[in-house]
Order: C-alpha cells, then structure tokens, then sequence
C-alpha cells in the first residue's frame, strides 16, 4: 500500500514535470503552430513520396521507401506536443481542445497506422506496402476532416 502510493506520486510528479516542460518548450502560441505545421510539412512530404510509388507513379526502390517510411514513423510522434492549451490557431479547429480525447485518439491511430507502415517497408513486400500506405492514409483524412479546417 505505501509501496504504491510512493510510486503514484513518483508518476504525478513525472506527468507535472513533463508537462511543464511541453508548455516551456514555446514561447509564443505562433512558435506552437509553426512547430506543428513545419512537422506536418515535412512529414507529408515523406509520405508523399511513398504515396507516388504506391500510385505507380514513381518505380519502387526498398530503400527509399524504407527511408521515407521512417522519418514518417519518427516524425508522427513529434506535432501533438505543439497542440496545449492556449495554441488554438492555424488551421486548427477548435474541437482539438474542446473534444481532446477524440483527437488524442485519432493521433493515437496514426501513429499505429505509420508504425504498420514503417514495418511493412522493412518488409520489401510491395502488396502490404500498398495496404499499409492505404490505411495510413486514411487516418490522415480522417483526422482532417474532423479537426482541420479546410
Ligand atoms: C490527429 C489529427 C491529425 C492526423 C492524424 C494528421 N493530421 Fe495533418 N494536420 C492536423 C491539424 C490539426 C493540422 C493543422 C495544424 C495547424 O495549422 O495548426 C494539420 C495540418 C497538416 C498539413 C498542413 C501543414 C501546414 O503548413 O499548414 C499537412 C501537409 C498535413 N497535416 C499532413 C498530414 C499527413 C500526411 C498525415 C498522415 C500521415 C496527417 N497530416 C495526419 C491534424 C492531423
């Protein structure tokens, strides 16, 4: 009992600490949304490049796409830190901090849906490249839909 209770203020403590330090990380709101946007960008642009391979619209090279696969996968954790209270802006809607479980959880798709994709990369198996890309892609669109504006 005592044991537990150290440990559950031990955890408060690493929560408050890690919080404070997300919200000391920007100075302004605007360094928020430009942090978020510069991820985003980049990301989309790693993505995109796995997107024409899929498309056929570029030849497939393992490498590459594994290459790409990862900084997405990297990156996919990076822009919901930018997301705290008082950065409402951008093309941010508003939902993100009134419905910020729904967000939370579709974040929390992605990344899995990129993780899958970053695995099926490694792989070299171009099918489930395809697959995995595919159901990436959707999480993408469904979290813009609900929470950005267009
Ligand atoms: C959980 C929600 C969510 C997911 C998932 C998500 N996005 Fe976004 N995305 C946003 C929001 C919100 C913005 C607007 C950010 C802003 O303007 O402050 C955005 C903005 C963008 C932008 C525009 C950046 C700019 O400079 O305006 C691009 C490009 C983008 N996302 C690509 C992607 C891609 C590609 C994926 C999937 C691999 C993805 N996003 C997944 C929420 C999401």
């Amino acid at each position: 009992m005592k044991l537990q209770k150290v440990i559950s203020f031990g955890l408060a403590g690493a929560l408050t600490v890690s919080a404070g330090f997300a919200f000391a990380q920007f100075q302004k709101p605007e360094d928020a949304i430009k942090y978020r946007q510069s991820v985003f960008t980049v990301l989309a642009n790693s993505f995109g490049k796995i997107g024409a391979v899929v498309k056929g619209e570029a030849p497939y090279n393992k490498d590459e796409v594994t290459k790409n696969a990862a900084v997405v996968a990297t990156l996919s954790t990076l822009p919901w830190q930018a997301f705290g209270q008082g950065t409402e802006g951008g093309k941010a809607q508003a939902d993100i901090w009134s419905d910020n479980a729904k967000f939370k959880a579709a974040s929390e798709k992605m990344q899995l849906a990129v993780a899958n994709l970053n695995t099926a990369a490694q792989s070299g198996d171009l099918e489930s490249i395809k697959k995995a890309f595919g159901a990436a892609g959707a999480t993408c669109k469904g979290c813009h839909d609900d929470f950005k504006k267009k």
